[in-house]
């Protein structure tokens, strides 16, 4: 390898690594994707990334090579398609986002993906990486739909061949044609990757695009989907536009098929280390997810199910009084038992007491989708936190306002009457502890 690439990986390592987290948030990352139970990642491209980002797309994808991680590469080339295709004056149409495809489409789709594949190939290799072009020989297709022309539905992933690339340390850089014999057939890149996905079955299916993540209607980035809890209503929002609707439904069908601990994260290549190797990320995680239960109290079982989450979050011991009162306090849980909520009614604004996600689970958005279930019951709320709490910048972005003392600070939602306020902070700094 030249000292110039030699350089370029080390400036690359050291950049990236600054803009990240903690190391051993970004060990945690590496070892469970390093896993020899199950590969790591299915990464799709999107061909405007690749026409505008190629540089740091590059760049995520030679960090990962560094820290010894090989993802299976998928990408687009849709728009270089398209310009193509004005360009020789081939006309060309699409029905429910898959191109109608004529000879002449195919054979320009042909030469324009195996051009932007290679280009992608040659600028991995030339960081050092080694990766291997495969276009054409992966998807075993049939032609299904005649309206569309020369487009592939997949029936067989040539996983042999995948497997051995990754084997032999190579990265493999996959084009969406597929082949039926010797005829040669067009597939949309996202319906590629979602059977991709499925073959592989890997940890994480990552969709990197320009914007880098799905956004709300302040258009505001969203950092966790929770399919189990926010799906229904996500996809009646007007706010969200009917592309992303549609990919919502892949990925959906995507999770519902892969084990529970599967994860899809959409983001953009820049972000992609602070994606993969921090708790909180950078882009949209989206996860099957679980579904939140609001349990009554007396119940043994709920009790030490929560007693169990609250002592390994805060690795402490849960106060021997904490349910004396037990009729005033309400308790969240997601059906995996990893997260839960406390709220107490013993004041007269709800009080929250507890708020836990278990070390292990930290990163899959359960905190946020518990939280959101927790707010639908009550729309006033107060809590505290000690200032050196890491969660502190979670709760600083949903509360409405905070007071920070010494010892505690103070959160609140909903209430605006000062006079309460005031009652509340009190009470809240002198609640006596509950985990010791
Ligand atoms: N690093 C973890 C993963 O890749 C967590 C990512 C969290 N991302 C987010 N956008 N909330 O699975």
């Amino acid at each position: 390898m030249s000292n110039l690439s030699n350089n370029f990986i080390k400036d690359t390592i050291l950049k990236l690594l600054g803009a990240i987290g903690s190391e051993k948030e970004i060990k945690k990352y590496i070892e469970k994707f390093s896993s020899p139970e199950q590969r790591f990642a299915v990464i799709k491209v999107g061909g405007s990334v690749i026409e505008n980002d190629l540089k740091n797309l590059i760049s995520s994808l030679i960090f990962l090579n560094q820290v010894g991680l090989k993802p299976v590469i998928l990408h687009g080339a849709g728009p270089m398609l398209s310009a193509a295709l004005e360009d020789q004056k081939i006309d060309f149409s699409f029905i429910d986002g898959q191109r109608v495809t004529s000879s002449k489409v195919r054979d320009v789709a042909h030469s324009v993906f195996s051009e932007t594949n290679k280009k992608i190939v040659q600028a991995l290799e030339a960081q050092g990486a080694t990766a291997t072009s495969l276009i054409s020989n992966i998807f075993e297709c049939t032609q299904e739909n005649s309206d569309l022309g020369y487009v592939g539905a997949i029936q067989t992933i040539n996983i042999k061949l995948i497997n051995e690339t990754l084997e032999s340390d190579s990265i493999p850089v996959i084009a969406p044609i597929g082949h039926q014999e010797n005829e040669m057939l067009n597939i949309n890149a996202d319906i590629a990757t979602v059977e991709l996905v499925k073959s592989i079955n890997p940890y994480k299916a990552i969709f990197l695009s320009e914007t880098g993540g799905i956004f709300n209607k302040n258009g505001q980035l969203i950092p966790t989907i929770n399919l189990a809890l926010e799906y229904d209503e996500l996809m009646q929002e007007e706010w969200l536009h009917s592309g992303m609707k549609l990919k919502l439904e892949q990925i959906k069908s995507l999770l519902d098929y892969l084990p529970k601990t599967a994860s899809v994260s959409i983001t953009e290549p820049v972000n992609l280390p602070k994606e993969l190797f921090t708790d909180s990320g950078s882009g949209t995680l989206i996860k099957h997810g679980y579904s939140v239960v609001q349990h009554e109290l007396p119940n043994q079982e709920t009790e030490k199910q929560f007693k169990n989450i609250i002592e390994t979050s805060f690795s402490g011991k849960l106060a021997d009084n904490f349910f004396d009162n037990s009729n005033n306090l309400k308790i969240f849980m997601t059906s995996c038992k990893r997260a839960t909520i406390a709220i107490s009614n013993d004041f007269s604004i709800p009080y929250m007491d507890k708020f836990g996600v278990i070390p292990e689970a930290k990163g899959e958005g359960l905190g946020a989708g518990i939280w959101h279930e927790m707010r639908k019951v009550y729309p006033q709320v107060f809590w505290r936190s000690r200032p050196n709490n890491p969660i502190n910048s979670f709760y600083t972005s949903i509360c409405e306002g905070c007071q920070k003392q010494d010892e505690w600070h103070i959160f609140w939602i909903g209430i605006s009457d000062y006079g309460a306020l005031k009652d509340c902070i009190e009470y809240a700094i002198n609640k006596p502890k509950s985990v010791i």
